[in-house]
């Protein structure tokens, strides 16, 4: 069997399931209907950012021309590096290209026995982790911990059986879940993790931009537990610039040491060329802007709780959300597809997540929430939304 023939095989395979993907033209003009997409504020398309990704682009090239360890460590990096510190209340930053890229190796690097004197770390996982955390343990080789989805209790109990142990331990998790739309309780998460001096390991993607105090991610909050574990370097918050910041790229906030550590055993840092910097430019402009979003934050959680109430009571189950991610829980991958389809139909563009993204029969139609949608446009959803339950 030849590579052509392999691929045709599996992807029938994969249809059969009703898990073949395809690639759909996303149309520039239909954004005013589009739930799929994760730029929450709206920025991605703001002239001042553009502007600025342009100014940046025109100072210092297009591309970096490599990795910052050789030819490609701009200043525009560093300060874009030490904004995102302040912006995370971190004490240092490092930027990436892509938040599976900083994740893969950010985490795996974090895992690596080689930083724990040769002994492996146990590594407590939440079950519905994004893929990129989980490669970043398969890379490392690490066997994950699983504890339950956001439940802090089988965290506590699973940290509590190793209490003897002198392992290294390390937490991983999501603060905003990007399939479930749930938020980590991040202050209960950090007296456990304070309890048996754990390492944090927190993705932000979701967060970032759109919660915690003025958008700056739930790692930003002021707590003292969270304080106690900065003070170890125990707090490693990661993030993207591809979500609500409207660009693209990431970065991981955390202490100076462990910057440097990374700096130096990171792969995907060191053997990546540095990101282009019309992205940094346009990053910084929008973080700057970022915090002055209070009032159209505010305006997105609200939507986000009528959505919910409205779809609650024509019959549709909003599993764990309570942010400005909704996903409509309808189980079966076929009756996924019919559900987008029909609201494709209705003018309205939605993402259907279906399994190994999500558990098995956990199959969702996934409606990201951002600051542009108009109420008319929440009604023509919910108009759609009432004929599928009708016909169904
Ligand atoms: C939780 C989470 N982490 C990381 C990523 C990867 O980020 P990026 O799209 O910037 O590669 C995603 C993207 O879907 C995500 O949802």
């Amino acid at each position: 069997m030849n590579l052509s023939q392999a691929s045709q095989q599996r992807l029938e395979l994969l249809a059969q399931d009703s898990l073949k993907r395809v690639l759909l033209p996303c149309p520039l003009n239909q954004r005013a209907f589009d739930f799929s997409s994760n730029d929450y504020l709206c920025l991605a398309q703001r002239g001042d950012i553009v502007e600025a990704g342009h100014e940046c682009a025109k100072k210092y090239g297009a591309g970096a021309t490599g990795s910052r360890l050789l030819s490609g460590n701009l200043d525009c990096f560093e300060q874009l590096e030490s904004q995102v510190a302040q912006f995370k209340n971190a004490e240092a930053a490092l930027v990436f290209s892509s938040g599976y890229q900083a994740n893969a190796s950010g985490l795996a690097a974090l895992l690596d026995k080689s930083l724990w004197s040769g002994v492996d770390p146990l590594v407590f996982t939440d079950r519905l982790n994004h893929a990129s955390l989980h490669h970043a343990c398969q890379l490392a080789g690490v066997k994950q911990i699983r504890f339950r989805h956001n439940d802090m209790a089988h965290l506590a109990e699973l940290l509590a059986k190793h209490t003897e142990s002198t392992q290294p331990k390390i937490i991983v998790s999501e603060t905003v879940f990007g399939m479930e739309g749930d938020l980590l309780p991040v202050e209960q998460l950090a007296e456990i993790a304070l309890q048996h001096k754990a390492v944090v390991y927190l993705d932000e993607a979701h967060a970032t931009g759109v919660w915690g105090p003025q958008g700056r991610g739930l790692g930003a909050i002021t707590d003292p537990a969270i304080d106690a574990l900065k003070a170890m370097g125990h707090w490693v918050i990661m993030g993207t610039f591809s979500k609500a910041v409207g660009v693209s790229g990431a970065y991981i906030a955390c202490s100076e040491t462990f910057k440097q550590y990374l700096v130096n055993r990171c792969t995907g840092f060191v053997y990546s060329t540095a990101p282009s910097p019309f992205v940094i430019g346009a990053v910084s402009k929008a973080l700057e802007i970022i915090p002055n979003l209070n009032k159209e934050r505010c305006a997105l959680h609200t939507a986000a709780e009528t959505l919910r109430s409205r779809v609650h009571e024509q019959g549709f189950d909003t599993g764990l959300s309570n942010t400005h991610i909704v996903p409509l829980v309808v189980g079966s991958n076929t009756a996924c597809l019919e559900l987008k389809a029909h609201l494709q139909q209705a003018g309205i563009r939605t993402s259907a997540v279906r399994p190994p993204t999500v558990p098995p029969n956990a199959a969702r139609v996934r409606l990201a929430l951002n600051t542009g949608h108009q109420q008319a446009v929440y009604e023509q959803l919910l108009h759609a939304l009432t004929h599928w339950k009708v016909s169904a």
